[in-house]
């Protein structure tokens, strides 16, 4: 059935969480078994108060993400959806990852909700750097101010024009798909109901159950996305 609506759709979002990079490598947030907040408290690591209150922890646990993220690199699934983009199938990937495995594996024009952990930028002049300084322990800008990650952490608000362009997205799209997203976490998980309202098919795509799953037209859970993509890719 997703292939048949991928061919008729005239303007189809895909929205993808933590769960399209898992079969990269990078750990998710919330899988019940391997999450990251199962066991680490994301107010005490990836918040502004963790950077303001509990900067060694805060850094250490961002040296510990770059690290993983420049050891991994975009699956199958990444490729697939690049190849939809190219020929027409896809008409703008959303994302919630800060991994930028889409752009790597052909994605264009990927609106990124929760910014890019591939660069660091001063917190005072907003200069931006690569992130590998983080693993070469470089943390000061040559202001002097200190260098974050460039995502949005818990306690800052989504980049304006990246919730602005998805959210004009949602209202255009006859087709969203999400794919690895628990949608639990706000106002990324309004997009897709938005979305549906405006008259969308919706399906989602996730090994567990999300909150959303009544709004969805069609529902795949228990399956591993990387290998739902190879299957529905043959059949394109
Ligand atoms: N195939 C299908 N589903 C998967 C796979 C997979 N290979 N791997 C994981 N999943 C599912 C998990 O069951 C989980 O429900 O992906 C979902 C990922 O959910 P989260 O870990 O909550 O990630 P996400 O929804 O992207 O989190 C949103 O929370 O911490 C913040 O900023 C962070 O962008 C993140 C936001």
């Amino acid at each position: 059935m997703l292939e048949r609506w991928l061919k008729e759709s005239s303007y189809t979002v895909v929205f993808t969480g933590a769960g399209m990079s898992t079969e990269s490598g990078l750990p998710d947030f919330r899988s019940t078994k391997s999450g990251l907040w199962r066991t680490k408290n994301p107010q005490q690591l990836a918040s502004t108060y963790a950077m303001q209150h509990n900067r060694d922890e805060f850094i250490a646990f961002y040296q510990y993400r770059i690290r993983t993220l420049l050891e991994c690199q975009p699956h199958i699934g990444h490729t697939i959806l690049a190849n939809w983009q190219t020929r027409g199938l896809i008409h703008q990937i959303i994302t919630q990852n800060v991994d930028s495995f889409h752009q790597q594996a052909g994605s264009t024009n990927v609106i990124e909700l929760h910014g890019t952990l591939r660069t660091v930028h001063c917190s005072r002049c907003r200069q931006t750097y690569d992130a590998k300084r983080y693993v070469e322990e470089q943390f000061t800008c040559t202001c002097g101010g200190f260098l974050r990650p460039s995502v949005v952490l818990f306690g800052e608000s989504l980049p304006y024009d990246a919730f602005e362009q998805a959210w004009t997205a949602a209202e255009r799209a006859d087709l969203w798909i999400v794919l690895g997203s628990s949608l639990q976490v706000s106002p990324a998980n309004e997009l897709p109901v938005a979305a549906k309202r405006g008259g969308a098919k919706l399906v989602i795509v996730n090994m567990e159950p999300t909150p959303l799953d009544d709004w969805a037209d069609l529902l795949i859970h228990d399956r591993k996305i990387g290998e739902m993509l190879q299957e529905i890719d043959e059949l394109l």
